[in-house]
């Protein structure tokens, strides 16, 4: 699909060969759900030679399912990587990207030394990386990879072999340049991993700019209805693609098809979808900009935020459809009774939805820290994080307004 724009190819990507010559008569014209665990060969000759191809053709759908594969196809199109591994949600995409990406060349088994993460992570990455590698003894250490010069001391310094980080993170909306931390990645021979849930291939493509394996929490904005649980890996390379499908294979790391198809369909309306939550997050964040009632709007799109040029210049002037603001009364209370005054915005512990929706990261995103640990990452106890839906803008607006004002 690579000849056509990246509008087209959200819709067609992955469905069907591109090329007439590839059609069967009656083709679907979307890809069908494969509900069969298994699938037949007429000799065993053939299922020899079908197993023989690893993943590639259908055997066992733990190897590979054809609905699951019809999106992972059409993830790598879009990310413009060597191929895709879908798993089962974000956490589990993130878990095989950190053994593929820990797999030194030429070994069989993941065997990372030194993981390099961003100081802003979504708060179950961080217990991830603190509970499954650095309790086994691998060394885990941080940096703000917002600020590039840190960063880039951070890896001359520490030598990671991974590197690992949100391009626009989670709740703080910190914008990273992929392309500068991939190079001085690249030299000291560390992958770098990027989770791109946030930014959506719609504002940014981390694989064009260096990185070695892009994740998405495809509960988010790629099914975009809040219906489908999944998780997305794409690698830049046939190696890594190899090992993280080998691991997810070994680990059971797979999703069903009827997720798959619900993802896959959520692609088709990403770009209308993100478009429009970017153009209404701008207009509710200018809205808010101002309120006697907020005292901090934190909003990558607007000329305050520190990486607002920075961003425009990566992601063509779009900046994302999240919106954190810090209440003037910053408590716990006063944060409960604004949700519980909200009308239209649902009290929803996800993002990218179509639906609006509030979260308030100390009971959510970032429970599992402490006190101490969320306020040394900036989340406040006054931090709310709106996720703007594809209502009409004055409604969500109208919705917070009213919220203030009780
Ligand atoms: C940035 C980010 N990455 C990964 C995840 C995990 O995704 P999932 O809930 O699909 O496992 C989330 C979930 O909120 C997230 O916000």
């Amino acid at each position: 699909m690579h000849s056509y724009h990246f509008d087209t190819r959200l819709v067609h990507a992955g469905e069907r060969p591109a090329d007439r010559a590839g059609w069967s008569s009656a083709t679907p014209t979307s890809a069908p759900i494969h509900a069969s665990t298994t699938y037949l060969y007429p000799t065993a000759e053939a299922l020899d030679e079908a197993f023989a191809a690893g993943g590639d053709r259908a055997v066992y759908t733990r190897w590979g399912n054809p609905t699951v594969q019809a999106l992972e196809a059409a993830m790598a199109d879009l990310e413009g990587g060597r191929g895709a591994v879908a798993c089962g949600s974000g956490m589990a995409a993130l878990y095989l990207a950190l053994l593929a990406a820990g797999t030194p060349r030429g070994a069989t088994e993941p065997h990372p030394r030194h993981i390099l993460a961003s100081h802003d992570l979504y708060g179950t990455t961080e217990t991830l990386l603190r509970d499954f590698f650095a309790a086994q003894s691998v060394t885990v250490s941080y940096c703000d990879m917002s600020d590039p010069a840190q960063t880039k001391a951070a890896i001359r310094e520490r030598r990671p072999d991974v590197v690992l980080l949100e391009s626009l993170s989670n709740p703080l909306l910190k914008w990273a340049d992929v392309e500068a931390i991939a190079h001085y990645a690249h030299e000291a021979d560390a992958r770098v991993i990027v989770d791109a849930t946030l930014s959506t291939p719609i504002l940014h493509r981390p694989i064009e700019q260096g990185a070695d394996i892009v994740v998405h929490s495809a509960t988010k904005y790629l099914s975009g209805h809040a219906d489908a649980t999944g998780g997305l890996l794409v690698a830049r390379t046939g190696l890594l693609l190899d090992t993280a499908r080998r691991y997810a294979i070994q680990l059971g790391m797979i999703l069903g098809p009827f997720e798959a198809r619900l993802i896959s369909r959520g692609i088709k309306t990403l770009g209308l979808r993100v478009r429009r939550q970017c153009e209404s997050a701008m207009t509710i964040a200018q809205a808010l900009h101002t309120h006697p009632r907020i005292r901090r709007v934190i909003y990558p799109g607007l000329p305050d935020h520190p990486q607002h040029n920075l961003m425009s210049l990566h992601t063509c002037g779009l900046f994302g459809g999240l919106i954190s603001f810090e209440l003037t009364e910053a408590t716990r209370e006063a944060a409960f009774a604004f949700i519980n005054r909200l009308r239209l915005i649902l009290p929803a512990t996800s993002l990218g939805d179509i639906y609006s929706l509030i979260t308030y990261p100390p009971i959510s995103s970032h429970r599992e820290l402490s006190d101490a640990e969320r306020a040394a990452h900036g989340i406040g106890e006054g931090l709310l994080r709106l996720s703007v839906g594809i209502e009409d803008a004055h409604d969500i607006l109208a919705d917070i307004e009213q919220a203030l004002a009780d």
